[in-house]
């Protein structure tokens, strides 16, 4: 099949250069980046998360459809990879990286977007769910489609996405990225 080259935002290209200088393979692909930039379109006036900065790629995504009126705030752990994230939104005050830990995160919340990719996913998914405001949206990626229900992943029970899919406070669905891939997409409930 022949893909139409479809265009990335300058400052998607931007960040996956800071990635390519770093060494920095973890970055989203395009098709979750494209996810990332409807869900910040849907909060015009909204708090827009992200949980793992990574170089910024992400960041980007959702910066590319950051309403005049929405906040985005972003942490990386990684001190370096934080530093090199920030200059790529240096000249945008709606933008916030933080270095640290995701619970940072908690003194913004609660969240109209949250793109949870690096902290509170595995370790606090009941946490990530908190940060979420009413009609809140939660991305989460890199998961492998099952034929299954519930999911399953090495032939074991997902629990984790099973946890985010069948929370009594979301209404969830799985999404395909790639023919391999897969993002939970979730709304908080009023
Ligand atoms: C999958 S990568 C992030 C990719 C980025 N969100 C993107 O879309 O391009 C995960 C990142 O999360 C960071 N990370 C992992 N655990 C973390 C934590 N507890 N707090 C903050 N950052 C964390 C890692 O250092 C790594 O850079």
């Amino acid at each position: 099949m022949i893909m139409e080259e479809r265009a990335v935002p300058p400052r998607v290209v931007a960040a996956e250069r800071v990635a390519s200088e770093a060494g920095f393979k973890k970055s989203c692909i395009p098709e979750v980046g494209r996810l990332l930039r409807l869900a910040a379109a849907a909060k015009p006036h909204g708090i827009i998360a992200e949980s793992g900065t990574g170089s910024g790629v992400g960041t980007a995504w959702l910066h590319s459809g950051l309403g005049a009126g929405a906040r985005l705030v972003t942490v990386e752990r990684d001190q370096e990879l934080a530093r090199r994230a920030a200059n790529v939104f240096a000249d945008d005050k709606r933008v916030s990286v933080l270095t640290g830990d995701w619970r940072l995160l908690e003194h913004h919340a609660p969240f109209d977007v949250f793109f949870c990719d690096g902290g509170g996913k595995r370790d606090d998914p009941q946490g990530v769910v908190e940060l979420l405001a009413p009609g809140g949206l939660l991305i989460l990626d890199d998961f492998t489609p099952s034929p299954y229900w519930p999911p399953r992943f090495s032939g074991e029970v997902d629990e984790l996405r099973l946890f985010y899919l069948t929370h009594p406070a979301l209404d969830a669905t799985e999404i395909l990225t790639t023919p391999a891939s897969s993002a939970v997409v979730a709304a908080r409930r009023l």
